[in-house]
């Protein structure tokens, strides 16, 4: 008659919610991208990411600030250089967007929050290619491996604490990882775009960073109707010396990301992206759904698949969120 078991007791006050809730996410769980856009005298707003920037090396300091303050546990930084050419130069010398930046952090914040750089050429190339090219046109594997190895001992100079490679090339964990290594670097840790699909959710992405592509990277990301080939990439990046790995893009990859986690014996983490935001701010703003509560909900799911770390568009604001509850 009466049904035996009562899932709902436990739902019934926010405290024995709060008590028995499976997970937790905290703004260390946080990460903030950013943009530094060359030249740039202040802040130039990304048309199809509201509320984000690319920012002058001065407001970039104080949002890292700010978003340190807020309790996030990282930044990624991504750089849009002036100029651009085929094999993205400006990515490995020191004077470059990113690396300048990358010092700036560095010394401005120390060790008080994990640094990390996008390490990939496509935001330095003038083709747009997360890697160089051969004379067919095509991106060039190995070629490319030279590239990230100088571009990652470059932003381990400038300060960075974790180099993200996110080109998705063969090899490329191991690559840098060597050249880290012989360069000094050995404290310097990667975090491995392990499961990178070529997916339409990078849009808004695009024009962050002003990207030259046109065409796609279909033959170095991975295809999302594929799982198992992540498995695949992960045994390739732990055995090359990932110290992270991570997933991309969340939430239309739980799957994906819960696969990993279960396989994986480091910390992961996954990248709510660009096109991850912009629906959901989109949305908001037409008031088709409640903005700060479907942001959670999408950053508690992320956790709830398998990741330990989130990047995400609204790191700082949740964090925020996360330190004073409503
Ligand atoms: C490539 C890179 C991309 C993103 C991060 N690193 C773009 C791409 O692969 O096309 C996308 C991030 C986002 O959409 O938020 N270096």
């Amino acid at each position: 008659m009466f049904p035996t078991s009562r899932p709902r007791r436990l739902r019934a006050t926010p405290a024995l919610r709060r008590l028995v809730a499976e997970t937790d996410l905290r703004p260390r769980h946080l990460v903030l991208p950013v943009f530094v856009r060359e030249g740039a005298v202040e802040p130039v707003p990304i048309t199809s990411m509201p509320g984000v920037v690319q920012h002058t090396r001065d407001s970039l300091r104080k949002s890292a600030l700010a978003a340190i303050e807020a309790g996030v546990g990282g930044i990624m930084v991504f750089g849009v250089p002036r100029h651009r050419d085929a094999t993205g130069r400006a990515g490995v010398d020191p004077a470059g967007v990113l690396n300048v930046a990358l010092a700036d952090l560095r010394s401005e914040l120390g060790d008080a929050c994990v640094l990390m750089s996008d390490c990939c050429l496509d935001e330095f190339t003038d083709h747009g290619h997360c890697g160089v090219l051969d004379r067919a046109g095509k991106v060039d594997n190995d070629a490319t491996l030279t590239v990230y190895a100088e571009m990652a001992v470059a932003q381990a100079a400038a300060g960075a604490h974790l180099v993200g490679p996110s080109g998705m090339m063969d090899g490329q964990v191991g690559a840098i990882r060597e050249a880290l290594d012989v360069a000094g670097h050995r404290d310097v840790g990667i975090l491995a775009y392990t499961a990178k699909y070529a997916s339409a959710f990078y849009g808004p992405f695009r024009e962050a960073v002003d990207s030259q592509l046109r065409g796609d990277r279909k033959t170095y990301q991975q295809d999302p109707a594929n799982i198992r080939e992540s498995l695949r990439e992960l045994s390739l990046d732990l055995a090359e010396g990932a110290d992270l790995v991570m997933v991309k893009p969340a939430t239309a990859y739980l799957d994906v990301l819960r696969a990993v986690a279960e396989h994986a014996d480091v910390p992961v983490a996954a990248y709510q992206v660009s096109g991850e935001y912009s629906m959901i701010e989109a949305a908001a703003a037409n008031g088709w759904l409640d903005r700060e509560r479907a942001v959670l909900e999408t950053l508690t799911s992320i956790r709830r698949a398998g990741a330990d770390v989130v990047l995400s568009y609204w790191a700082a604001e949740a964090a925020g969120w996360l330190a004073d509850p409503r």
